[in-house]
């Protein structure tokens, strides 16, 4: 007789839970356990997370928790913060806590201790960035820097993108661009009205090896030396990396390091950040830091049940193993927060996008949805009509801030905003059955036979889930709670999946034949053995 494990046991109890829960409308959940919006509404971080619009009903949340625990959830949220080597696939421990920890941390990579080093290149990126900004630290010439160039991609990109918009003043200083895209527009376009004589650039990238990195750093430092002297050039680069002897050759001035324990992904509470410590101000930095802190805390202390990134977590795991959702939709009712489905595709779908658990073997469930987003309003005048009458399900999230636009404050306030936000949530919920849309359709004059044409169109099947998450105002404490957030909520799924959420090496391959086929555009002509859909591409591409 097979053995079956505990969480194979626990997922099929949840599997067989959701089929019911899947003949329950979400609304009669709430008649069925008064308790609901207390038992999932909680508040951790400053942050509050709404979770009674999912579809799970008390037994499928239980079912959850249950899977957690079979999962050793608890054990493996320790040996993450303990530093032990949780990316197997390559021998590293993950520690971006260890980052944003408070004074007198005392973590430990590998058995390694890594809070001092964490110290000092803290204080080293706020001396910098107050050196910047003070005009201490100066160009070749002489000039202050007025505009920094941040290159880089993935991580080393989306992250520090985000807090920039999120952060970021009105009228700045500084002028923080960012360049990703090895296509030369996005240069240019970065590059456009800035002067070299008081412009920074900080080349960031963990490897730096990174093809579009490295092409767009050469950019730049070309850009810097048809305009600058020799002498004091290399105080206009910038290098943040996990190789600074790379750095150093390139001609990088400045290096800031980090080590290899932190994933690209989970790298913005790093140097990586260091362009927007620099514009946005370093005390800016150490409250983002300071807010991820109070999140860890709660993630680390919190019982299951009332641990946000837990329980976020685990409405996901529902949605995807019980009820085979394959999407989900993040939708920021703030504009400073209009990155923020940008950098969740890369932390959640580069995390647990995966085929084989820790062990090497197939997966036994999808590991995640595609994730996808706007700023709310704006999705609802793109895609939300899918999420409402599509016949696919696909959860949103939806993420409110309740003083977005404080600081550009018009007179007309935020709640046009986020009542927006309540309405879809609720409309989702709610539906509209065809009855419904009759009656209405009857009352505003239509006689019975354009009645019955259009109300099926005007109907919504409802039920359809949603999680909403509020926050009081976007600070910098705030935004660092919400990212560290979903940081955990990634690692608590990747869990409940068994697989390994801190490698990609579903990205490589992809590198490896874009340099096979720059070697085909060089010589003029595809390779022997090229398939022949790339060939004929490549041929139309070479002219
Ligand atoms: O290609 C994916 C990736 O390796 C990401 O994981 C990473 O964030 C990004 O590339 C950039 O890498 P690097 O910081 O080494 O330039």
């Amino acid at each position: 007789m097979p053995v079956t494990s505990p969480r194979t046991k626990a997922l099929a109890t949840l599997e067989k839970i959701a089929r019911m829960d899947a003949e329950t409308a979400i609304l009669d959940q709430f008649d069925a356990d008064p308790w609901r919006p207390a038992r999932l509404g909680l508040e951790a971080a400053g942050l509050w997370l709404d979770l009674s619009k999912q579809s799970w009903s008390r037994e499928g949340f239980e079912a959850c928790l249950a899977l957690a625990r079979a999962c050793d959830l608890e054990g493996r949220r320790a040996a993450l913060f303990a530093g032990e080597a949780v990316n197997g696939t390559e021998g590293r421990a993950v520690l971006h806590p260890a980052l944003r920890a408070g004074p007198g941390a005392d973590f430990h990579a590998l058995g390694e201790p890594v809070s001092e080093e964490v110290a000092t290149v803290r204080q080293a990126i706020a001396a910098y960035a107050t050196a910047v900004r003070s005009g201490t630290e100066a160009g070749a010439t002489g000039q202050p820097f007025r505009a920094i160039v941040h290159i880089g991609i993935g991580g080393s990109d989306l992250g520090p993108r985000l807090l920039w918009d999120a952060l970021r003043p009105l009228d700045p200083d500084i002028d923080l661009r960012f360049v990703a895209n090895i296509d030369p527009r996005d240069m240019a376009e970065a590059l456009t009205g800035l002067d070299p004589e008081t412009t920074l650039v900080v080349v960031v990238s963990k490897t730096f090896t990174t093809q579009e990195t490295l092409a767009n750093a050469e950019r730049a430092r070309t850009w810097l030396a048809t305009a600058l002297p020799e002498a004091g050039r290399e105080r206009h680069l910038v290098g943040v990396t996990a190789a600074p002897d790379k750095a150093a050759a390139f001609g990088c001035g400045h290096t800031f390091g980090f080590r290899d324990w932190v994933g690209g992904r989970y790298s913005l509470w790093s140097a990586v950040s260091l362009s927007v410590a620099v514009a946005a101000g370093p005390e800016v930095f150490e409250r983002l830091l300071a807010g991820a802190a109070e999140m860890d805390a709660h993630f680390l202390s919190a019982p299951l049940a009332r641990n946000a990134p837990v329980m976020l977590g685990l409405a996901q795991v529902f949605n995807v193993a019980g009820m085979q959702r394959p999407a989900r939709t993040v939708a920021p009712y703030a504009h400073a927060l209009r990155r923020l489905p940008a950098f969740l595709q890369q932390l959640e779908m580069e995390s647990n996008g995966k085929g084989v658990r820790r062990d090497g073997s197939p997966v036994d469930t999808p590991t995640g949805p595609v994730v996808f987003g706007e700023p709310g309003t704006n999705g609802q005048h793109a895609f939300f009509q899918q999420i409402h009458q599509g016949p696919e399900v696909v959860p949103a999230e939806f993420i409110i801030v309740r003083h977005a636009g404080d600081e550009a404050d018009d007179g007309v306030g935020d709640a046009p905003l986020w009542s927006n936000a309540l309405a879809q949530a609720q409309a989702l919920m709610l539906g509209k059955s065809e009855a419904v849309a009759r009656a209405e359709l009857l009352a505003a004059g239509a006689d019975t036979a354009e009645a019955d044409r259009l109300a099926p169109h005007k109907a919504f099947p409802g039920n359809r889930p949603s999680t909403t998450l509020v926050m009081e105002r976007l600070t910098p404490e705030a935004l660092g709670a919400l990212l560290a957030l979903y940081e955990h909520k990634t690692f608590v799924e990747g869990v409940i999946w068994d697989i390994n959420s801190f490698d990609q090496w579903g990205v490589e391959l992809g590198k490896v034949l874009a340099q096979a086929i720059l070697k085909d555009v060089k010589a003029g002509k595809p390779s022997a053995g090229l398939d022949p859909s790339t060939a004929g591409l490549l041929k139309r591409l070479l002219g």
